[in-house]
């Protein structure tokens, strides 16, 4: 059901300028940057309409003080290597704090309750203040009760812009996820212990920017650059775009050297894909982003040419600019096995931040359950500015995309595949695959190393780095 009406093209116009926060106008036709005065982010409880069946209460999501244009949390843009400072208020009746998905910033500005920073309880608030050093595109959510807190909406996208990134003609910003809703509209249990077992429980709502299949209007025969974070609980996506041409420009917010024609890529909760989209010349003429994983495709988003065309020409772009690299050295790499597999103790563990009373998963045979690991115990100790290579091995039928907090990894080799090795923060390490990772232990703190199907982090497969 593709619904295009009057409010999803005015949203997709919107996206980056009317949600924008902290630093003003910042869609397709301009930039401007104000002052750097700590932006109000507060944590909040909100009824959305996302189903047909009408509004949806106990929505969760963040919104920036003045009276929320949209259910959904803003994107939030900064500039790389310039100070960002926030202060988040939490007005949810439970404890949460806020982490920066894939930005490299000081340990104590993570977001990880006890780990980094205590609890914000309701009413409180906690000042967040860094300076990101990779342009990109990045998303935040909270640490604390994730499954739910994500689950019911707290997922935002982040956008580091960098002065030198290349002008496009227009650009849009796509949140991807499901809801868990009842055929009233209302939530649901947010998971079933036997799909927490397995590959996770799947919403029952599809949606990009809380809208489901919302079409967005761009100039004909125009670049877009298209800024996708899959912020799913437990969904991975395997991406086409029909009807027009495209290139993949980044991945998890790392610009490829060259940019790759898109064919089909895999993103999995966590992860950032950023195309830039030569629109169709026929005004009217639509382009079609499609989930092709399931048996039958799914529409997730479409593109519709407005105007005369541009005739421009995806070689046009020149590459993104490079964030700095992870200058790893595997001579003197010590390796670090990290297994990944399933684990016999069912029973529930207490944990901070709630448990959804199941151990399912382990790391190296042991189960860590929560949002944040046992405070006390890291799984290794890494001295500052050496290189490791985390040698994991699923040996689980699922796959798993394992979240680094607080530093790049680059993929070196893996058995199953050929890997890019482009610094990330996600990998998506697949059933039976031996996969190594060069990082450089260059961020001293308690470092969250964790799989992002929320339920895999929640029942098992949480543990932190400790780097000093
Ligand atoms: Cu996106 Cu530990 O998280
Ligand atoms: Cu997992």
């Amino acid at each position: 059901m593709a619904m295009l009406t009057r409010r999803n093209l005015l949203s997709g116009a919107a996206v980056a300028s009317a949600y924008g926060l902290g630093f003003g106008l910042s869609g397709p036709l301009g930039k401007a940057f104000a002052s750097a005065d700590p932006v109000l982010i507060e944590a909040a409880t909100t009824e959305a309409s996302l189903s047909p069946a009408g509004l949806t209460r106990g929505v969760m999501t963040y919104r920036s003080g003045a009276p929320a244009e949209s259910p959904m949390p803003p994107t939030i843009r900064m500039r790389r290597s310039e100070r960002f400072a926030a202060r988040m208020i939490n007005r949810l009746d439970e404890p949460t704090t806020i982490h920066w998905h894939g930005l490299r910033i000081e340990n104590a500005m993570d977001g990880v309750p006890f780990l980094t920073q205590p609890y914000v309880y309701t009413g409180d608030s906690f000042d967040y203040a860094f300076t990101p050093p990779d342009a990109g595109t990045f998303w935040y959510h909270p640490h604390c009760n994730t499954l739910t807190q994500i689950g019911r909406g707290m997922t935002g996208v982040l956008i580091v812009e960098d002065p030198a990134d290349p002008q496009f003609d227009a650009e849009i910003t796509l949140n991807l996820r499901d809801w868990r809703l009842g055929g009233d509209g209302q939530f649901i249990e947010q998971f079933k212990a036997r799909d927490a077992a397995k590959s996770g429980t799947f919403g029952t709502l599809r949606t990009a920017n809380w809208q489901v299949e919302p079409t967005y209007d761009a100039p004909a025969g125009g670049l877009v650059r298209v800024r996708m974070v899959v912020s799913d609980v437990t969904r991975l996506y395997n991406l086409r775009l029909e009807g027009a041409d495209a290139l993949v420009a980044a991945l998890d917010g790392q610009p490829l050297p060259s940019p790759q024609p898109l064919d089909m890529v895999t993103i999995s909760p966590g992860q950032r894909l950023d195309l830039v989209v030569r629109m169709p010349d026929g005004e009217g003429t639509l382009a079609r982003l499609v989930d092709v994983r399931p048996s039958t495709p799914k529409t997730v988003t479409s593109f519709r040419a407005i105007g005369a065309s541009l005739k421009r020409a995806l070689g046009d772009v020149p590459p993104l600019s490079a964030n700095p690299p992870v200058e790893f050295d595997l001579n003197s790499a010590q390796e670090i096995p990290l297994v990944l597999s399933a684990t016999a103790e069912q029973a529930a563990v207490d944990s901070i931040c709630g448990t959804l009373g199941y151990s399912f998963w382990a790391i190296n045979k042991k189960p860590w359950p929560g949002d944040t690991a046992d405070p006390s115990a890291p799984m290794a100790e890494l001295k500052l500015g050496r290189t490791y290579l985390l040698n994991l091995e699923n040996v689980t039928p699922h796959a798993h995309p394992i979240h680094l907090h607080g530093m790049n990894f680059v993929p070196v080799s893996s058995s199953t595949r050929e890997v890019t090795q482009l610094p990330s923060d996600t990998y998506l390490v697949l059933p039976d695959e031996k996969v190594q990772l060069a990082v450089v232990a260059d961020n001293p703190g308690d470092w969250v190393f964790h799989c992002h199907i929320i339920e895999h982090q929640k029942t098992g497969m949480t543990s932190y780095l400790r780097v000093v």
